[in-house]
């Protein structure tokens, strides 16, 4: 299955718990990855304790807030239509004050308030905890702004209040920042250098979602292979720690080990993957451990050496296969997945085709494709010509997503008259007699509801597929329940 990802279709207002006492409405959306939604959940504990309960309905908010995306230019548009949308809203209910948090915010600072008269309260990634002050001085009258970047905030102290869940998948994010600095990408300077949470913290949220009737968990990080605690602080500053901190330190293997062990039930998968930052012994540990789900999106961007320099990734095509090779080997029923980027300056033909080749020797399950959007202040943007013409770009971009299409076909194909194991996530999107879910290996998997309910393992015959999805009967509750 190819995913383009549109980010105009991922913006979600999200429903808290009813906390009694609280009298102010909160109207909470977020745009962009995963660790936006993961964090729009800690905003909305942190709110929880200032008085407020959410809303679905933006025209009853006393505030608004807006979780934000910067990774391309078109995530940008959506969110400044989104803040049209408010200022309609806002001439019914003047009241209303409008917050805006996450990388654009992070990105734009000051720049916010002054192009967006509607804006009271601008709060970056790892800012959420002045948020209290912060709406103090906006119910003064006053706009609001806390843009710092922290070298220790990873929130692992607040419990986040789950969002508009399922009760059955939740995030639980282990790291925050990333180091890597993709001359592309400017993820590094909206969420800041990388730091790692507290595995006793990691492994307290997975318990406590065990107990609440969560069966599966992703861990979240901008880069989960480089996790590395040592008492807090930044992963840069590793090299300083002391021989104790260093002795005991907690990689990322040892912190699936840890929650593979301590909830051996709950199913766990992890995202994102680096090739650089991936070692052999978290494919071992996956190995070991029958509840860590057998997938890995593994982000690539190109399959051209020059291309992959200049985007500074730190591995070469050949690492690249290196470590496919022994991924198949270790886990042969392994699903990878991946993120392209097409269009990347001076990317010519002959680099496109090396990407084509690339998809070809891995024949991914999936991927999130991408036309290269030139961000502000990257190294891309100051060093490079945004040289490849939109046309280029786009046409290069259904070339990969084609390619994709067929090799998803090919590995759906591949579970045909296969039983699988599915948990039951929700009610499938094109049928309510249907039930949808997904395998270990991320596909998903839509059969009949019968007497099966949304938190079971079911055994599911695959009857036949779609590129992105099987169809299938249930043949029972597997043995995971
Ligand atoms: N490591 C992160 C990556 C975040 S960005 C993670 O947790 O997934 C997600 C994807 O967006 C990247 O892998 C890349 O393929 C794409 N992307 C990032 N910057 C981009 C840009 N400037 N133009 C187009 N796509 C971009
Ligand atoms: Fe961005 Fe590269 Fe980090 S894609 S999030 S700088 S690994």
């Amino acid at each position: 299955m190819e995913k383009t990802i549109d980010e105009s279709k991922q913006g979600q207002s999200l429903v808290l718990d009813k906390k009694e006492g609280n009298t102010r409405k909160l109207f909470i959306e977020s745009y962009g990855c995963a660790m936006n939604f993961s964090d729009s959940e800690i905003v909305a504990s942190i709110l929880s304790e200032q008085g407020f309960n959410t809303t679905q309905h933006l025209e009853d908010a006393d505030l608004v807030l807006v979780n934000t995306c910067s990774i391309r230019d078109k995530a940008e548009q959506t969110v400044r239509k989104r803040l049209e949308k408010y200022n309609a809203v806002k001439k019914i209910n003047p009241k209303m004050k409008v917050g805006v948090l996450g990388c654009m915010a992070e990105r734009l600072k000051t720049k916010f308030l002054e192009e967006e008269k509607i804006v009271d309260l601008v709060v970056g990634p790892d800012a959420y905890k002045d948020l209290p002050n912060l709406l103090q001085e906006v119910d003064e009258g006053r706009d609001a702004i806390n843009v710092i970047l922290s070298k220790e905030e990873t929130y692992g102290d607040i419990a986040p209040v789950r969002l508009n869940s399922n009760g059955v998948t939740a995030f639980v994010s282990i790291t925050r920042g990333c180091d890597n600095m993709c001359t592309f990408c400017v993820v590094p300077f909206t969420r800041g250098r990388e730091r790692s949470r507290d595995p006793q913290s990691i492994i307290e949220e997975v318990n406590d979602l065990w107990r609440k009737g969560y069966k599966e968990i992703t861990l979240l990080g901008q880069n989960v292979d480089s996790y590395l605690w040592y008492g807090g602080g930044l992963k840069k500053d590793f090299e300083k720690a002391s021989d104790i901190q260093k002795a005991t330190a907690v990689n990322f293997a040892q912190l699936l080990e840890l929650c593979a062990k301590a909830q051996p039930k709950m199913r766990i998968r992890f995202s994102t993957s680096n090739p650089q930052d991936m070692t052999l012994d978290v494919v071992e540990t996956m190995a070991k451990f029958d509840n860590i789900c057998n997938y890995i999106h593994l982000p690539v961007q190109s399959g051209s050496d020059r291309i992959l320099k200049a985007m500074n990734r730190q591995h070469t095509r050949e690492d690249y296969f290196e470590l496919i090779d022994n991924i198949k080997r270790i886990l042969p029923d392994c699903a990878i997945s991946h993120d392209m980027i097409t269009g990347f300056p001076t990317e010519t033909e002959e680099d496109h085709q090396d990407t084509l080749s690339l998809m070809e020797y891995v024949k991914y399950d999936f991927g999130y494709m991408f036309a290269y959007s030139e961000r502000p202040g990257t190294l891309a943007e100051r060093k490079m010509e945004d040289d490849v013409p939109e046309d280029v770009k786009k046409r290069r971009l259904t070339e990969i997503v084609n390619l994709q299409r067929q090799h998803s076909q090919h590995c759906t194909e591949k579970f045909l008259g296969q039983t699988v194991e599915i948990l039951i996530e929700k009610e499938s999107k094109k049928s309510s007699e249907h039930w949808s879910g997904r395998n270990a290996q991320s596909t998903v998997a839509v059969f009949p509801k019968e007497h099966y309910k949304v938190g079971d393992f079911v055994k599911v015959y695959v009857e036949d597929c779609t590129s992105a999805t099987l169809i299938g009967k249930a043949v029972g509750y597997s043995d995971n329940n």
